[in-house]
């Protein structure tokens, strides 16, 4: 039988990435152009910057990884692309791209959901076993996702306002840190002590729904009333005593959803799965039980083409089609 090689294409935020995954799990290359030099000085990503450095990086981006993997689009199988969730005008240069490729090409199209990518990223490293459950938690999303087989996502459990990773980057702005705030927060705690009680959103019993809303200003009314009163409070101390909350509640959430849902795997998928702290607390909580943690390398946690290379080869297997009307939908759902 013959090797089969898909191409992905990524672009619903501020990264323009392409990469090539073969039969399924070997990745054989992933390319990731970054933009966040050019959104830093906004503090966020400013949606049309987006869409304008897609734009220019997008067939640079393509030629990289077809000359790093050594291969031509000849050799391709399939092109997948994410048609959503994500910022519609940065969604719809890379669904241009993969529709001008599998065109000129005649080559089968395939539309991926982003967090079904950044949950299949983590087939590259080990293979999944059923079910299993998946803590998404990025920019976007905070969701316990249930799998049962391949394809299926059955959401549990899901934020209830801000997800995790906005939660970082609104108290790291807070704390006058550099956007993303997720890396510099992690940093400063690791270095601080979790010396502030800040509240913890269980919601109701049984829920597995988050809300950081909370936290978020209760983390800034205290950096309000310190600076009023001419009080001292580290920033260092400020960042673990959030990190401990945000991770606690996540962490809790997680191990009780695997218990109860009698899970063989519980998957990290989303930028904040790199945070130091969360894979550390997650490591403890499941190391002495029958559960297998995965959690991807840092390269492959935020976003990347590498983990919709994965999950559109996945939908390729399973028949799905897209046609030439595929479209970009920011709010699609999973
Ligand atoms: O998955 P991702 O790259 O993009 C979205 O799909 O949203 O996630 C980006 C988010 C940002 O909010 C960023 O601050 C957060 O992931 N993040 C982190 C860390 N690295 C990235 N949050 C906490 N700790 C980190 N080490
Ligand atoms: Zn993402």
């Amino acid at each position: 039988s013959q090797d089969q090689y898909i191409l992905a294409i990524e672009t619903s935020c501020d990264e323009t990435a392409v990469a090539i995954v073969k039969n399924e799990r070997e990745l054989i290359t992933n390319v990731v152009a970054s933009q966040i030099e050019s959104h830093k000085r906004f503090g966020g990503v400013v949606p049309e910057i987006a869409s304008r450095h897609h734009i220019e990086q997008i067939t640079v981006t393509l030629e990289e990884a077809l000359q790093q993997s050594q291969l031509t689009i000849d050799d391709i199988e399939a092109i997948a692309v994410t048609e959503g969730p994500g910022l519609v005008g940065a969604l719809l240069v890379g669904v241009n791209a993969a529709k001008a490729i599998a065109f000129a090409k005649q080559k089968p199209l395939v539309g991926v959901h982003h967090i079904a990518g950044h949950i299949y990223a983590n087939r590259l490293e080990e293979e999944f076993e059923f079910p299993l459950l998946s803590l998404v938690v990025s920019g976007g999303h905070t969701e316990l996702i249930l799998m049962k087989e391949h394809g299926s996502f059955e959401v549990i459990g899901e934020t209830r306002d801000d997800a995790a990773g906005e939660a970082y980057d609104k108290v790291a702005r807070t704390l006058n840190l550099p956007y993303p705030g997720g890396p510099q927060i992690d940093q400063l705690a690791s270095e601080g002590e979790v010396s502030i009680d800040f509240p913890r959103a269980w919601l109701e019993d049984g829920s597995y729904d988050f809300s950081f809303s909370g936290l978020k200003s209760s983390v800034i009314n205290k950096l309000h009333n310190a600076k009023q009163k001419n009080e001292e409070i580290l920033p260092v101390d400020v960042a673990a005593s959030f990190q401990a909350s945000v991770i606690d509640v996540l962490s809790t959430k997680a191990y009780q959803a695997a218990k109860a849902y009698g899970v063989k795997q519980v998957i990290v998928a989303g930028g904040v799965a790199a945070n130091r702290g969360l894979r550390k607390v997650l490591h403890e909580k499941f190391e002495n039980e029958d559960i297998q943690l995965l959690i991807p390398p840092l390269h492959l946690c935020t976003d990347n083409a590498a983990m919709i290379a994965s999950a559109g080869a996945v939908a390729y297997r399973q028949g799905h089609r897209a046609g030439y009307d595929l479209n970009a939908n920011p709010g699609l759902d999973l």
